[in-house]
Formats: C-alpha cells, sequence, structure tokens
C-alpha cells in the first residue's frame, strides 16, 4: 500500500506548549505520591499529540496542569512563552464526561461558555453558538436539551463549547472513551476535520494506539507511575487520514513500536513492584 509523507512538518512551526521537568506530587494518607516526574514535551502551533500510558500513569494530572485546573509542584511549564498559573480562555478542555447543563438546549450549553466574555451581545453569543454546533454536525439540534441527544452528540455539544471562544490549544482527556466503537471512529474523523479547520493545537490523551496514531502529529509514551515521558514518536503520515490508513504498513510499524513500548514499560513496572 502506498505510504504517504507528511508535506509540512509540524516540529517547523512555533512552540506553543513547553513542559520542562515538570513535576507533581500530591499528598496521600500522609504519603507524598509522585505522579509526573520530571516530564519534558513540547506541542507545536497547530499540531496534534497524543499522551498514551499505562492507567495511573499521570495523563489526566498532566492535562489538568496544562489546563491550569491543577498546579504543579517543580518545572516548567508555559504556553507560548507565558507560564501557566490558572485556567485561560487560551485553552479548551473536553472530558470523557461531557458535564453539559441539563436545563440548557444545546446552543445555550455552547453560549455558556461566552458568559464572561465582554465585547459581545447576546445575539451575537447566540450566532457563535450555533456556528459551532455547525462545525460539529448538529444543524438542527440547537434547541435540544442534553438528555434529548445521544452520547456521541452530547460529546459533540462539548466539543462546540471547548472551541467557542477560539482556544489556541485544545485540550482532551480520553474524549471518545465512553463512546461506541462506530460513533468513536466517526469523532474521530470529525476531529481531524475540526482540527484542520480551526488550526489549534491539540493535547488529546487516550489509551487507544490506534486512536493515537490516527489523530497525531506526534504521540508520547509515558511510563507507568510515575509518569515520564518514555517514547516520542513522529506520525509521518499525510493528513486527514482514512481507515485505509490504518492498514498501511507504516501505521502498522508505529502501532508494533508503540505496543512494544507499553509492554515494556508494563514489565519494568510489574519488576520496580516486585523489588
Ligand atoms: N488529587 C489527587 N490526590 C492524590 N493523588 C492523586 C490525585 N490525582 C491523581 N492522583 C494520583 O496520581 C497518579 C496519576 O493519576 P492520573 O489520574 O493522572 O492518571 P491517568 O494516567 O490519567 O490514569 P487513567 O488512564 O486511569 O485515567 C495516580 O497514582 C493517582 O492516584
Ligand atoms: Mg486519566
Amino acid at each position: 500500500m502506498a505510504v504517504h509523507l507528511a508535506q509540512e512538518q509540524p516540529a517547523s512551526k512555533e512552540v506553543m506548549l513547553y513542559a520542562e521537568d515538570v513535576t507533581k506530587t500530591f499528598m496521600s494518607n500522609k504519603k507524598e505520591i509522585t505522579a509526573l516526574d520530571r516530564v519534558h514535551l513540547t506541542i507545536h502551533q497547530e499540531e496534534f499529540v497524543s499522551l498514551l500510558g499505562p492507567s495511573g500513569c499521570g495523563k489526566s494530572t498532566f492535562l489538568r496542569l496544562v489546563a491550569g485546573l491543577d498546579a504543579k509542584t517543580r518545572g516548567t511549564l508555559t504556553l507560548n512563552g507565558v507560564p501557566i498559573e490558572g485556567a485561560g480562555r487560551d485553552r479548551g478542555v473536553v472530558f470523557q464526561q461531557y458535564s453539559l447543563l441539563p436545563w440548557m438546549h444545546a446552543w445555550e450549553n455552547v453560549a455558556f461558555a461566552l458568559k464572561k466574555t465582554k465585547g459581545l451581545t447576546a445575539a451575537q453569543k447566540k450566532e457563535m453558538a450555533y456556528h459551532f454546533l455547525e462545525l460539529v454536525g448538529l444543524r438542527g439540534f440547537e434547541k435540544h436539551y442534553p438528555a434529548q441527544m445521544s452520547g456521541g452528540m452530547q460529546q459533540r455539544v462539548a466539543i462546540a463549547r471547548a472551541l467557542v471562544y477560539r482556544p489556541k490549544m485544545l485540550l482532551m482527556d480520553e474524549p471518545f472513551g465512553a463512546l461506541d466503537a462506530q460513533t468513536r471512529r466517526d469523532m474521530q474523523d470529525l476531529l481531524m476535520r475540526i482540527w484542520a479547520e480551526e488550526k489549534c493545537s491539540v493535547l488529546f490523551v487516550t489509551h487507544d494506539v490506534d486512536e493515537a496514531i490516527y489523530l497525531s502529529d506526534r504521540v508520547y509514551v509515558m511510563s507507568a507511575h510515575p509518569g515520564r515521558v518514555a517514547k516520542e514518536m513522529t506520525i509521518d503520515m499525510h493528513k486527514p487520514r482514512d481507515w485505509n490508513d490504518m492498514l498501511s504498513d507504516r501505521f502498522v510499524h508505529y502501532k508494533r513500536e508503540i505496543v512494544s513500548e507499553l509492554e515494556r514499560q508494563k514489565s519494568l513496572h510489574k519488576q520496580a513492584l516486585q523489588a
């Protein structure tokens, strides 16, 4: 099968997210837990980067630090050169649970994210909410309540809500984890289209190796607890991709490399626990 090379190297773009020696410890039952240990990674402008790793390795912790929902213990963490010191409109976050407000229509859920945005009239906020609902394929469902929508549709509303203030960076923590396989595939393609249109950087956390390769420009594999960067891999395949690409030699090569690294990390972790 033909292998297409990427037309553009994302590494040539400016650095958007920069993490150096990022460590995060928690106190739990008077014991210190190191969730992240000197994590070093970068995400460039318009780059789609996935974080893969075993459960408990600190993926969500890292994403929360970038979102500004939690503070690092040590290290450097900057967005566009500015230290991250709290949540901000330059980052949109999508979690596995869509957490929509059940008493609001889809468009109101999206417009709610603009509540504190100054300089926009109510009509403009509504117009933006409608625009982003259309972008995620929900035209005609603006006045549906969350309970009237499927899981995939609700997650699309959550994505529209994260995008409506045009963040520079989209942070997604297993956003499709709760969806059935077919809906998940549809959502991956939708996300690829949105990413091409919105041109934001994406930090995408997943357990799914295929999903990470399919969507990403680069993949970071983390070690088991405490989380460190174990491997970084550039996915050198053209975009947009389609299901055919998942059968290509190159895709299978990436998958083999990543799965073997995950297995290696698993056995290292087992050895460490037995020592
Ligand atoms: N608020 C907290 N207090 C204490 N420990 C925490 C806290 N949040 C996370 N941890 C610990 O930090 C480690 C990393 O957790 P995290 O949720 O980031 O893992 P994860 O890689 O996202 O796992 P999963 O794939 O299961 O979602 C775990 O050992 C977890 O118990
Ligand atoms: Mg997690």
